[in-house]
């Protein structure tokens, strides 16, 4: 009986939607259009993917890009064939960024922030209050308290999976022009960052 409901309902729901669509502005609205693929919704066997190239540099050869915003994470301006995917164990990346090695090789040094656990270490639930364990660095109201405990020049490990964060480059057009210009704090900030210094920037710790 509770399953008919469900159904009846969302048949309902899907007439209303229909009805909406027919009658909305008068004309009709397709699939198509709603779609920034300019593709029907319901189906994949007709997308077109567009022909993109990832830059080709090797690392070392690449030209880097201005940062989109300040503290925004750099993107990767080589090529990143045959280091990917990035698994735990197995971390091209660190390779040539970890900050003791990056030097030697011309690449940036995995920033600062990447060693930092912006979480706490631990959270127990007792009397009803959540406790969170770990280093405090600004206090502001026990709820909102900023977190940073450091790795000791150990990755820490919520950051292992560099591309989650940091993209290839291709040169795939954008499908809606973005007109956003960054208004970065320096010049400084166009090239590197400075997460570490600043994370705690805004933190009412007056509470
Ligand atoms: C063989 C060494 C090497 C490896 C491996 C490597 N990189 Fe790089 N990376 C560099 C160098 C060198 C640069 C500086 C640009 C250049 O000279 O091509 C760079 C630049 C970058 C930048 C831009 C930094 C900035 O300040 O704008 C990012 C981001 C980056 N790499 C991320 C990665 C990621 C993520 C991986 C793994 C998928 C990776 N790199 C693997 C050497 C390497
Ligand atoms: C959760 C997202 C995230 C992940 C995962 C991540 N990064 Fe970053 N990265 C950032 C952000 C955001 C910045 C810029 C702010 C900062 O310094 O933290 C950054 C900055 C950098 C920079 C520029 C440092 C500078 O001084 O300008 C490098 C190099 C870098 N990351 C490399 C890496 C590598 C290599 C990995 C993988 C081991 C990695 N990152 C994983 C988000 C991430």
């Amino acid at each position: 009986m509770k399953k008919m409901t469900k159904i009846a309902l969302s048949v309902a729901t899907v007439g209303l939607i229909v009805a909406g669509c027919a009658t909305s502005g008068g004309g009709n609205i397709t699939s198509e259009s709603l779609s920034l693929r300019k593709a029907p919704v319901h189906t994949e066997n007709v997308i077109k993917l567009q022909k993109v190239t990832y830059i080709k540099a090797a690392p070392g050869q690449s030209k880097m890009f201005n940062r989109s915003f300040d503290n925004a994470p750099p993107l990767i301006p080589h090529s990143v064939e045959g280091f990917v995917p990035i698994t735990k164990k197995n971390n091209a990346c660190l390779g040539c960024h970890m900050p003791e090695v990056a030097k030697s090789m011309h690449a940036t040094p995995i920033p600062k922030s990447h060693f930092i656990n912006f979480r706490p270490t631990e959270v127990i639930a007792k009397d009803g209050k959540l406790i969170k364990k770990g280093k405090i660095v600004a206090r502001a109201n026990g709820t909102n308290d900023v977190f940073a405990t450091p790795t000791h020049g150990k990755l820490y490990q919520g950051r292992f999976n560099c591309t989650q964060c940091h993209v290839a480059q291709s040169n795939a057009k954008p499908l809606v022009k973005n007109n956003f210009k960054p208004d970065y704090a320096s010049e400084k900030e166009m090239k590197r960052s400075n997460l570490a210094n600043t994370f705690d920037q805004g933190v009412d710790t007056s509470k």
